[in-house]
């Protein structure tokens, strides 16, 4: 099973129906349609049913994902979220579970909105193992469930999504290959974006007893600067791993946390911002959803197309970022 590369072959997404606008929010919270959209570029984004958890979410986009690539079964299922349904199991076993996979292996990715770029290399990493032929790597987050139904400045920003994208074996010349992917983290960042009840530091119990902050918590403007630096810096070094020099880059399909973030890292890279498409518009900060949502979102729009040289970057909790060259190839999205 041994191969020389990673190669995307499916791409698959899903969107909770229900949608909510700036307007609503500002019926519900003080804040305005002006704010969001001046300060981040946000119009709507999608809310689940609350009757509904991440694997719900990844499901239907990992079987869209199969869909587009003409597959049945995969090898493994890596699951980027910060949402899992539970605290314990993992959710990647339900999922596969669910999509009919069978047996095979199944684990969860923690890197908040950079989970997608982690998963994506271990996904790669079991196929340059030997460990699997073929992957299917999802994204999906449900952060409507951790957020402080007061807090305007994360409920303006979130949404949630799923996407999902097949990795086969293949050849470090075919179009799709992932050239090795650029991954790093600060841990001395960590407060800054931080749900600080439900893990060993702050138990479940303590919420119990009254105590503990449920929420998802982010210091908004010291996380922006790291945001651009990191993911321009990991981009670049992405794009040289590939041979690429910053003008060879056709798109940056980044992490859609603000659409000042994503200017601000084109500019630092010197990439014109047109070659950075948008999608934040419409859904909002997907978290480990976003990436391959802006994928799928800028082929059917026809902003990204087969061979177009592509470097995907996101950057999130943790603090965690990465970045990933691929030279785009033929799929079509589910
Ligand atoms: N409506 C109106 N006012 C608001 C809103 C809102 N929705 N949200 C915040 N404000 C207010 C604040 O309360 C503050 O008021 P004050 O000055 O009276 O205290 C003022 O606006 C300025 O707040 P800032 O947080 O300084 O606003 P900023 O311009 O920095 O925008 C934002 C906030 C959008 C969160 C921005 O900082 C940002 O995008 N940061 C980066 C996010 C990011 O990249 N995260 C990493 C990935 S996400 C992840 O890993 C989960």
């Amino acid at each position: 099973m041994s191969a020389d590369a990673a190669v995307l072959c499916g791409l698959g997404t899903w969107l909770p129906p229900h949608a909510v606008t700036n307007a609503d929010l500002a019926r519900e919270l003080d804040t305005s349609d002006d704010w969001i959209r001046s300060r981040t570029g946000i119009g709507t984004r999608h809310v689940a049913d609350p009757s509904m958890a991440t694997s719900d979410l990844a499901v239907e986009a990992g079987q869209r994902a199969l869909k587009s690539a003409g597959r049945e079964a995969v090898d493994a299922v890596v699951l980027a979220t910060t949402t899992p349904d539970h605290p314990c199991p993992a959710t990647a076993p339900l999922v596969a579970d669910r999509l009919g996979l069978g047996t095979v292996a199944a684990f969860d990715v923690g890197a908040v909105c950079t989970g997608f770029l982690y998963a994506l290399a271990a996904g790669a990493g079991l196929i340059a193992a030997g460990a699997a032929g073929s992957v299917l790597v999802i994204g999906a987050d449900v952060y409507s469930s951790i957020l402080d139904p007061a807090d305007r400045s994360t409920r303006a920003i979130f949404g949630d999504g799923a996407g999902a994208v097949v990795l086969r074996a293949g050849r470090a010349d075919e179009p799709g290959a992932l050239v090795p992917p650029v991954l790093g983290s600060d841990g001395s960042g960590s407060a800054l974006i931080i749900v600080r009840a439900g893990g060993s530091r702050e138990p479940l119990h303590t919420l119990a007893a009254g105590r503990g902050d449920p929420y998802f918590r982010m210091a908004g403007k010291a996380v922006f600067r790291n945001a651009v630096e990191r993911m321009a810096d990991a981009s670049l070094t992405a794009a040289r791993r590939a041979g690429w020099a910053a003008d060879d880059i056709d798109r940056l399909v980044a992490h859609q946390a603000n659409l000042r973030i994503l200017h601000a890292v084109a500019d630092r890279m010197r990439v014109p911002r047109e070659r950075c498409p948008v999608h934040l518009d419409q859904v909002g900060n997907t978290a480990a959803a976003s990436v391959p949502l802006a994928l799928a979102h800028a082929v059917a729009t026809g902003r990204l197309e087969s061979g177009h040289r592509t470097v995907l970057t996101a950057f999130g909790g943790g603090l965690t970022w990465g970045a990933c060259a691929v030279r785009w190839p033929e799929i079509t999205p589910a």
